[in-house]
């Protein structure tokens, strides 16, 4: 086993980039430049905390789920912690598949060891010895890179049987998606890395207690995992004084559609919307931009100020969800926007309930015929779809149905979309 090197960068508060700094400056295939530029050092704070003590910063800082759904990070790691069935298992989930987003990709391809440092400590933090990465097949370049971050770890004793001759054992094994969108659904995953169909199981019982083989397994989003590494170098109070009260920390924001400069942003929770499209360059005729994605909802241009945290998005009618920003100028057809939104649900829904593998094709159905003018008239549909939307919000199993009628009846009601 190796002693970290003396520190030569670890963030500060008043970083501007906590996140993002090493992406695109350090070489990602070498552990050495990781070491060089702060790699490692919150493992050994970790060592230095304990398990108990890393959970007690982590709950300190504030830390929320980045995934989309926002749970408390620290609530969940006691939960699974504090399990006297064991093996636990942690689960980092690198799915990433909600349309719009690609900022887990970046972390992956550009700082892949900062991720194996993350869940290296977050199963050190729940006494896992086995942790999974759920990679959607579509990012070999992610898988790529960071197995071969994890083998360089085990190689150097940074995995394996005596990290940093702490005594902990750890293995990371990565499983790759074949593009399905449900298996981004925590309890789908669990079903694909054991062999079955990627089919959402009912909660509770929530995977703290019965998660990856029916053993406690917490499972985090990458850029929730990455988010512990600043926490640990800094200090629970730094970073939660970032943000806002109820958001705190840095979130990196996916910004795409009509803007000059597309790309991954990352910005304290609080800033607005307004501050957000400035940076990325907003088009002239911006129509509406999406929150939260294809289950999120449309915020229009007399709104920018609304704040980007979860409490902010939420009072605003929308989500932020996993950080999702799509904008859309007046070229944008909006119902054909909302039909491809439909016929993405239709496609992903895995059809094992009613609500939602019969109710994402009459939701199609019915905005195609707005679309193309073949049924007996707007009205007529919009009550179905309100009928039908309702339907699948209280009776479907999982998010996916819950949550697909989203954006339809935003658009609807916020920017009246078939007026
Ligand atoms: P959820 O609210 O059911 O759960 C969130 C997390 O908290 C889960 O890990 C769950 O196990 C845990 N949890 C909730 N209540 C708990 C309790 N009482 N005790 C212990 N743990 C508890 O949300 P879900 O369905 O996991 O995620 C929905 C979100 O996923 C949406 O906000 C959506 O934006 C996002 N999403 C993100 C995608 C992406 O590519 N990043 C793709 C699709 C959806
Ligand atoms: Fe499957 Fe849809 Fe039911 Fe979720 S809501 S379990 S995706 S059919």
């Amino acid at each position: 086993p190796e002693e970290p090197p003396a520190v030569a960068a670890v963030p500060q508060a008043g970083d501007p980039s906590l996140l993002l700094r090493r992406v695109g400056v350090v070489d990602a295939s070498s552990l050495d430049d990781y070491r060089a530029h702060g790699g490692y050092t919150a493992l050994r704070r970790a060592f230095e905390l304990g398990p108990a003590g890393v959970i007690r910063e982590v709950t300190d800082s504030g830390l929320v789920g980045r995934g989309g759904a926002a749970f408390p990070t620290g609530r969940k790691w006691q939960a699974t912690a504090s399990q006297p069935d064991h093996p636990h298992y942690l689960v980092c989930n690198a799915d990433e598949s909600e349309p719009g987003t690609f900022k887990d990709r970046v972390l992956m391809e550009g700082d892949p060891y900062a991720l194996v440092e993350a869940i290296t400590i977050a199963s050190y933090a729940i006494s896992a010895h086995r942790a999974f990465v759920y990679i959607r097949g579509e990012y070999p370049r992610a898988v790529h890179r960071l197995q071969y971050a994890i083998d360089q770890a085990r190689a150097r004793g940074l995995l394996g049987d005596d990290i940093l001759g702490q005594g902990y054992r750890l293995d990371i094994e990565i499983r790759r998606g074949a593009g399905a969108y449900i298996c981004g659904e925590e309890t789908a995953l669990f079903n694909s890395i054991e062999g079955y169909r990627g089919e959402p199981r009912s909660k509770p019982p929530f995977p703290v207690e019965k998660g990856l083989f029916g053993k406690p397994t917490v499972e985090n989003n990458v850029e929730t995992l990455v988010n512990v590494l600043p926490i640990l170098t800094m200090g629970a109070p730094a970073y939660a004084a970032i943000g806002t009260g109820r958001s705190t920390g840095p979130k990196l924001f996916c910004v795409s559609g009509s803007v000059e400069r597309p790309g991954v942003y990352e910005l304290p929770f609080g800033a607005t919307l307004g501050e957000l499209l400035e940076l990325a360059g907003v088009r002239e005729g911006l129509r509406a931009v999406l929150l939260g994605g294809a289950a999120g909802g449309f915020v229009r241009p007399d709104e920018l100020g609304v704040p980007l945290t979860f409490e902010g998005t939420r009072e605003a009618g929308t989500t932020l969800g996993s950080g999702v920003v799509m904008a859309f100028d007046d070229t944008v057809p909006l119902p054909r926007l909302l039909l491809r939104i439909a016929e993405f649900f239709r496609d992903e829904s895995c059809g094992q309930c009613v609500p939602c593998r019969v109710g994402t094709v009459r939701q199609e159905e019915a905005l195609r015929r707005i679309v193309e003018r073949t049924g007996a008239g707007a009205a007529d549909d919009i009550a179905l779809l309100r009928e039908v939307g309702r339907a699948m919000r209280d009776a479907s199993i999982c998010g996916l149905g819950q949550t697909a009628w989203n954006a339809v009846e935003s658009a609807i009601d916020r920017l009246g979309a078939y007026e």
